[in-house]
């Protein structure tokens, strides 16, 4: 009989704290929905990140604007800029700062056609495209020396209080980042060449002495320039390649998915 009792009480216990935990249940969700929206912020921003690499255009939910301004001096020179913004479109301080070069047939004009300034601006990047004097709105100069095109990449730098750039240079663009990388490697954070012109200027001693985080990109079809670069830039102690299956010369434009998502791990790396 009391043995029975007991039974009975184990069972309205049981009952009751199940009556407790549907009813409490609600409230404890509640307590624990401030932690559960950063989560959501955090898969927000990989979302951003995750699709920012696989498409072009950068994601709808954020607008990213691509101001353009001209520094004066001579030459004057004209540039783009996309910065940094958080999920909501909100401008944030910069990971890292990019600046972007470009080849004989551009102009900064093709880093906002491709996606690249809006899609660095997204994944919190401070992104500058630079016309080189005598390409698109930047009237032509007579640069004769290394030492001149250093001077003005410099000046382009400091003007726009870049301190530790991540310098992207393509092709021709290489006569202007490659003495710069040489002379003044140390101020860069990092360094992406694609297939520039120049490489074959400098010595193995002068590569090997440089410390600059290198990420050579080049279009496995372009065995002449591409293939040759390559080997020179080879000899830096801290570069990685990426070998862009059936792209070109520009590289970038056959193969931009891949070429984007090998320059955001890059980026990510060196943070
Ligand atoms: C983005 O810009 C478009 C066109 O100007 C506008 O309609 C839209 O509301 C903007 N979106 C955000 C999130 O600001
Ligand atoms: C290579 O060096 C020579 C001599 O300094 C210079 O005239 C030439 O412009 C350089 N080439 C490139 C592509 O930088
Ligand atoms: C650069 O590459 C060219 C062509 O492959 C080669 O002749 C030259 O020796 C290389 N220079 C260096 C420093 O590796």
């Amino acid at each position: 009989m009391n043995f029975l009792r007991n039974r009975l009480v184990v069972l309205g216990l049981v009952l009751l704290a199940t009556v407790l935990l549907y009813l409490l249940l609600p409230a404890i969700r509640q307590g624990s929905m401030e932690p559960s929206l950063d989560v959501q912020r955090v898969k927000l921003r990989e979302r951003l990140t995750a699709a920012g690499s696989s498409s072009l255009a950068p994601p709808p939910a954020v607008n990213v604007t691509v101001r353009t301004g001209q520094l004066p001096g001579d030459p004057p020179l004209f540039f783009r800029e996309a910065l940094p913004v958080d999920a909501a479109g909100r401008q944030i301080l910069p990971r890292l700062q990019v600046v972007l070069l470009h080849g004989q047939a551009f102009t900064s004009k093709n880093w906002e056609d491709l996606g690249t300034l809006a899609l660095l601006a997204v994944n919190g990047y401070q992104a500058l495209a630079l016309d080189l004097p005598g390409f698109g709105n930047s009237p032509d100069s007579a640069l004769k020396t290394d030492e001149q095109r250093v001077a003005l990449l410099q000046r382009f730098l400091e003007a726009l209080g870049v301190r530790a750039a991540v310098l992207l240079s393509p092709s021709m663009s290489g006569r202007f980042s490659l003495p710069f990388l040489v002379q003044r490697g140390t101020q860069l954070r990092g360094f992406v060449p694609i297939a520039p012109v120049g490489t074959r200027n400098f010595s193995a001693q002068q590569y090997q002495a440089i410390q600059t985080p290198t990420l050579i990109v080049y279009g496995e079809q372009d065995t002449n320039l591409g293939a040759q670069s390559y080997k020179n830039l080879s000899q830096l102690p801290r570069s990685s390649t990426v070998r862009l299956e059936g792209a070109g010369h520009a590289c970038y434009l056959d193969k931009p998915r891949e070429f984007h998502q090998a320059l955001l791990d890059f980026l990510s790396k060196l943070e």
